[in-house]
């Protein structure tokens, strides 16, 4: 087991680039099981669910050639099961993926519900009415969802909640269906759009992905191809976070700024000073806020994926500033370790409300999920004195080589083993 340790207090300065995007890469690998030929995805993040997503189609006969470290061939003509059991899922939320992936190439699809971040009940009630819409009959049997159709027919879907997850399961399991699908109340997010990008390169006819009603003409063949990932919306804010909560002055390369827009306002109504470029974005930052308020929706609303790095700053910030996750129920769990920091916030439910203090210090905390994980470390990094962060897994689900990207940014940061003692301190 390793730990991450921060002495903070270091300015973060210089240049970052950003890796390709996470939720899109776990959407576009399970994509590649519809074409039955080889699809070359390129900006790949270097992390492991894509690691694990790829184990997960090699196990079920797709040939998997690592190209570089961030290109991969998928080959997927030989894949002959649509049984994914729970060893595979356990640990990747996305997996659920492979359920509208499997229906859309064989009419039939048993996968182990999915692992991932916990920050509330998640269901998928969404996706399996799209699926049964699309004319599949579906159930839940040991943990197990178990989807099965004679053929698939399109529909007109109305999300009754806007879900990222459901929008593009759906995508997945129509593109091959017969006739139109139209997706109505869809998910507008980045990754969507590059998920539709794909699936149309493959010869797919998706029309509308970005907007809120998204129509799919079914065809009967896809075909492989080479396709590059967008990046990495959420790394790119972490490391804005970062920037500006150290009072740095760092360039962000290799963005979409347009993906930033929610990001950028808000950090620039703490005080923060945002330069745009076509595909980089530089922030610069005095390390001293203004208080700001917050509500986390949908796109091309504030990510809530992005809260927790974001609320680092508002712990330091003059005066109060109230932050409301409109996505998920419970997600300021990470809330207690900015406390053990000596943050001055209080939850209410799906309401946070943070009261700026002088700093925060080092302390030893835990990344209870993936971006809980990021801001403990956007925090160890302002903090004065060392942090030490446990269950950092988290972590490496999602950002590739940070360590790396910090370090040459200024960080004092580094990975090291649990020593003996450690181990005794948490077993006590
Ligand atoms: C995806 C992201 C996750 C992000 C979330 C919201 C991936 C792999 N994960 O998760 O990082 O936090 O979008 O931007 O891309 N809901 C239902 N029924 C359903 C499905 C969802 O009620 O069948 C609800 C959820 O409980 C939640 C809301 O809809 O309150 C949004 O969830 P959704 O957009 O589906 O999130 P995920 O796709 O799981």
């Amino acid at each position: 087991m390793e730990k991450i340790v921060i002495h903070g207090g270091n300015r973060l300065t210089g240049e970052v680039e950003i890796s390709g995007a996470k939720n899109a890469a776990v959407a576009i690998i399970p994509a590649a099981l519809l074409a039955q030929d080889v699809c070359r995805i390129e900006n790949l993040p270097n992390i492991s669910d894509v690691t694990c997503m790829t184990k997960i189609l090699e196990s079920m006969g797709a040939k998997v050639k690592r190209i570089n470290k961030h290109t991969i061939e998928y080959d997927t003509r030989n894949v002959n099961s649509y049984i994914v059991p729970h060893e595979m899922t356990k640990k990747l939320r996305a997996s659920y993926y492979l359920v509208g992936a499997l229906l859309g190439r064989f009419c039939r699809a048993k996968v182990a519900l999915p692992g991932g971040c916990d920050f509330g009940v998640r269901p998928i009630d969404l996706h399996i009415k799209g699926f049964e819409l699309l004319g599949a009959n579906v159930n839940l049997e040991s943990a197990m969802v178990n989807a099965k159709a004679d053929r698939l027919t399109g529909s007109a879907i109305y999300m009754d909640k806007v879900s990222v997850g459901a929008t593009i399961n759906i995508m997945l399991a129509s593109v091959k269906a017969r006739g139109l699908t139209i997706i109505e109340n869809a998910a507008k997010e980045p990754h969507i759009v590059d998920l539709a990008n794909f699936l149309n390169a493959m010869g797919a006819d998706v029309r509308g992905a970005g907007t809120d009603v998204i129509k799919i003409h079914g065809v009967t063949e896809l075909h492989g191809c080479t396709y590059s990932i967008i990046p990495d919306q959420i790394e790119a804010g972490t490391y804005m976070a970062a920037a500006a909560a150290t009072g740095g002055d760092v360039l962000i390369k290799n963005v979409i700024p347009k993906h930033l827009d929610s990001i950028s306002a808000k950090l620039i109504e703490c005080g923060v000073k945002i330069t745009e470029y076509d595909d980089s974005l530089r922030v610069e930052s005095s390390g001293k806020f203004r208080h700001c308020n917050i509500k986390t929706m949908p796109h091309p609303g504030f990510p809530t994926d992005m809260q927790p790095q974001i609320s680092v700053l508002l712990t330091v910030a003059e005066g109060t500033s109230l932050v409301s996750e409109g996505v998920w129920d419970n997600r300021f769990k990470y809330v207690d370790q900015l406390i053990r920091m000596g943050a001055n916030v209080q939850v209410d439910g799906t309401i946070a409300v943070f009261q700026g203090v002088k700093e925060l210090t080092g302390a030893p905390v835990k990344a209870n999920d993936l971006r809980a994980g990021a801001a403990m470390i956007v925090a160890g990094l302002m903090a004065t004195g060392t942090t030490e962060i446990e269950d950092i897994q988290y972590i490496d689900r999602g950002y590739e080589d940070y360590i790396e990207k910090f370090k040459a940014l200024g960080a004092d940061i580094y990975r090291r083993e649990f020593s003996d003692s450690d181990k005794a301190n948490a077993a006590g």
